[in-house]
């Protein structure tokens, strides 16, 4: 179960961490050495060797260098989205397990083609997702029957960026979408722990800046899901330019609501009284070393494994569909207008 880390028993792994320069690679580092070995680091960034230098572990300026030089039983993958697939097959087919940053995947053929490829090998794909490990997010999971049937969600989260996207998030062939793939994956993750697959998705993407509508990567996405199975729906807005940062997920049941921001869950009764109310206040520190600690204790779990990638199969297939879609939407268009 996320969160909890007493089924570590394996002895310490040796790791080695790929797109340790940047970013999350940089956040990880700390937090992994408490419970693993770095065996090195690969990293093209011209920062990279300096890095590497200061942590005190030999930097590889390829994978390829990394495989042939250095014993290492599993990866830490925080790399740009185009590289998370060669890396990971490359990886697979090497018998290294992989623990990676979000998404698993870019399109449900690939996150198939992963899946495959790790069970031949018989190693682990597990994907970085915080909310997971989050006291309060795993409160709403757990809780979310006291509301009795859902039928009702919406899900805002929005980063309040002052400033157009830069770096491989403004460029389509390596960032391959905008924030639906970016930030909506954690919510799509978050829903997949709660509801089944939503059966229909509308979706409308929106620009702010017009180089990011040249390149066809939304800054803003608003979702409507629908499961005819229950009857739930519910409505997602994600975005990089808002006015505030903020998250929010709430959820209407036929016996009451459930309303969760990050360090706070609160359940409600219907009409709205408090009924249970659910804070955590950090830091983040504690969530990000539970999650490693936890993936690296159940590499070998082929139970746990097997979840995971159903899970995130659904995941990356429901973001791959709504991509698709509005590309079949987009060529119609275009063939009406020609
Ligand atoms: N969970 C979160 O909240 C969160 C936040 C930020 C980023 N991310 C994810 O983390 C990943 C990295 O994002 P970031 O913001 O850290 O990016 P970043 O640009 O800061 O870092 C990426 C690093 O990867 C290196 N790199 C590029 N190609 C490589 C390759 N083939 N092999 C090895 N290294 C390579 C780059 O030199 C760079 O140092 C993405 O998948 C992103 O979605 C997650």
């Amino acid at each position: 179960m996320p969160g909890d880390t007493s089924k570590n028993s394996r002895p310490r792994s040796r790791v080695l961490v790929i797109g340790f320069a940047g970013h999350q690679g940089k956040e990880y580092l700390p937090l992994l050495r408490e419970t693993a070995d770095v065996v090195g680091g690969v990293d093209p960034a011209p920062t990279a060797p300096a890095v590497a230098a200061a942590w005190g572990f030999p930097h590889y300026r390829t994978l390829g260098e990394a495989l042939e030089k250095a014993d290492f039983d599993a990866a830490l993958v925080t790399v740009p989205h185009s590289e998370h697939f060669p890396v990971c097959t490359k990886l697979l087919t090497h018998g290294i397990h992989v623990i990676k940053e979000k998404p698993f995947a870019v399109t449900e053929q690939e996150a198939r083609q992963l899946i495959h490829l790790a069970q031949r090998a018989d190693r682990s794909v597990f994907t970085l997702l915080q909310r997971n490990f989050n006291p309060v997010f795993r409160f709403a999971r757990e809780n979310l029957a006291r509301i009795g049937e859902p039928y009702w969600f919406s899900y805002d989260y929005h980063f309040n960026l002052a400033r157009p996207t830069a770096g491989w998030r403004a460029s389509r062939e390596q960032a391959m979408g905008g924030v639906l793939l970016d930030m909506g994956y954690h919510l799509m993750d978050v829903l997949s722990g709660m509801f089944p697959e939503p059966a229909r998705v509308h979706s409308a993407f929106v620009h702010h800046y017009q180089e990011m509508r040249d390149r066809r990567l939304e800054d803003l996405v608003s979702l409507m899901c629908s499961y005819p199975s229950t009857g739930l729906v519910g409505s997602l807005r994600i975005s990089r330019h808002h006015y505030e940062k903020t998250e929010h997920l709430c959820v209407l049941g036929t016996e009451g609501a459930l309303n969760v921001a990050p360090g706070a869950a609160v359940l409600h009764s219907v009409g709205g009284p408090p009924l249970e109310r659910h804070t955590w206040e950090g830091p983040k520190t504690d969530t990000v070393r539970s999650m490693i600690t936890h993936h690296l204790g159940h590499l070998d779990d082929r139970a746990y494994r097997q979840d995971h990638f159903r899970r995130q199969l659904a995941v990356v297939r429901t973001i791959d569909r709504i991509y698709r879609d509005r590309s079949r939407e987009r060529n119609e268009l275009a063939d009406r207008c020609a």
